[in-house]
């Protein structure tokens, strides 16, 4: 049994969960009732404060939360027409990320739950992202594939049951979301780089570059895609670095990451005996990835769900969703702040004992 839960108390059945995400630069906070769903959230994106660097500056996101976390729980209850002493429960993310920024999150949710007489518990930021869909349809359920694309994973989990994962694929280098924001800063776009290179891939023309669709040519499910961002370097670095060539070299980058990306999901899905793929992460918010899921899905006969824009990347709403799951099963945090930076998502009891 992981050191982040407890044994088993006594289970809270509905009523309110706080949930807390602090695990880089986005504060999120939200409220999420197993029987009423979701009931508030906010969130603060620090990102325009890391963007002066060039990418997240540790220190700088823990202070930063310690700033707006406590009047974004304010702001959160108001919305959701609760006082604190209605939360049922306090959820926060406990890892994988920057240990500083977890531990303000953690520290504040364990206050918070100490002095309510409430359980809190400790979820593991890749399982939010994985549940989110169910944010969208409660009545989701496994088995099914997970396509785990943000900016520090790259990963293809078969979900047997919630809790119940195992690694089927994973990155041998880059993240998918890491290849994006290298890839565009290298072209001088303005961090985060995502989002504004798959803006600039709507205005490039199809055909004129082409990059490869690394790993795809042989057997297995784990994704490198390091030497893409190479290739898009040498092929940037030889041409006219005119503002259309710019945005037909993002187009072809994005086409080998989408077109790579489905074929594994296509892969995994025949690997295994589940109909339903599970798209979440940052990189899930790509909209030439979710069309071409959704294409893909239609024509193998299986179902593609995800979470809404706004819950692909980092919020509260996905952590007070999978803490509410957890302390509804019976599952809590011991009391000390224990936050873990690197944190196997194998490594996590099952919801329910088999
Ligand atoms: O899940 P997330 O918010 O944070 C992590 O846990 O990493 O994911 C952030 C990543 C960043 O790398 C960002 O560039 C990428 O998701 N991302 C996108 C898009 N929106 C965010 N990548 C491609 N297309 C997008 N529309
Ligand atoms: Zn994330």
């Amino acid at each position: 049994m992981n050191a982040i839960f407890a044994k088993r108390s006594v289970a809270v059945a509905g009523g309110p969960v706080l949930g807390i995400e602090t695990s880089c630069d986005e504060t999120g906070v939200a409220v999420y009732d197993t029987a009423r769903g979701l009931l508030a959230h906010t969130l603060y994106s620090q990102i325009r404060m890391h963007a002066e660097y060039g990418g997240v500056v540790p220190e700088l996101a823990s202070r930063d939360h310690v700033r707006k976390l406590m009047p974004l729980v304010r702001e959160t209850l108001g919305r959701a027409g609760l006082g604190v002493t209605d939360l049922a429960g306090v959820a926060y993310t406990a890892g994988p990320g920057l240990v500083g920024a977890l531990l303000v999150g953690a520290a504040a949710a364990r206050a918070l739950a100490w002095a309510l007489g409430v359980p809190a518990i400790g979820v593991h930021h890749m399982e939010g992202h994985l549940l989110a869909p169910l944010l969208e349809d409660a009545t989701l359920a496994p088995p099914f594939v997970a396509l785990l694309v943000s900016g520090g994973h790259s990963m293809l989990i078969e979900v047997s049951a919630i809790g119940r994962y195992r690694l089927l694929g994973d990155t041998l280098d880059d993240a998918a979301g890491e290849a994006f924001d290298k890839t565009a800063k290298l072209m001088g776009l303005p961090y985060p780089g995502g989002p504004a290179l798959a803006r600039l891939a709507q205005t490039g023309r199809e055909g004129v570059f082409r990059f490869a669709r690394p790993m795809t040519d042989r057997p297995g499910l784990d994704f490198s895609f390091s030497g893409l961002k190479t290739q898009v370097l040498l092929a940037w670095q030889a041409s006219d670095r005119s503002e259309q060539t710019k945005a037909d070299v993002a187009r072809a980058f994005e086409e080998a990451i989408v077109d790579t990306l489905v074929i594994k999901c296509r892969r995994a899905l025949a690997a295994t005996a589940a109909a339903t793929l599970v798209v979440a992460g940052g990189v899930g918010a790509n909209q030439r990835l979710r069309a071409q899921l959704v294409q893909a899905g239609a024509q193998h006969g299986y179902r593609v769900a995800f979470p809404r824009l706004e819950f692909c990347t980092d919020n509260g709403a996905m952590i007070a969703l999978a803490g509410a799951l957890r302390l509804a099963a019976g599952q809590h945090a011991p009391a000390a702040i224990q936050v873990r930076p690197r944190w196997p998502l194998e490594e996590l009891p099952p919801l329910h004992a088999a």
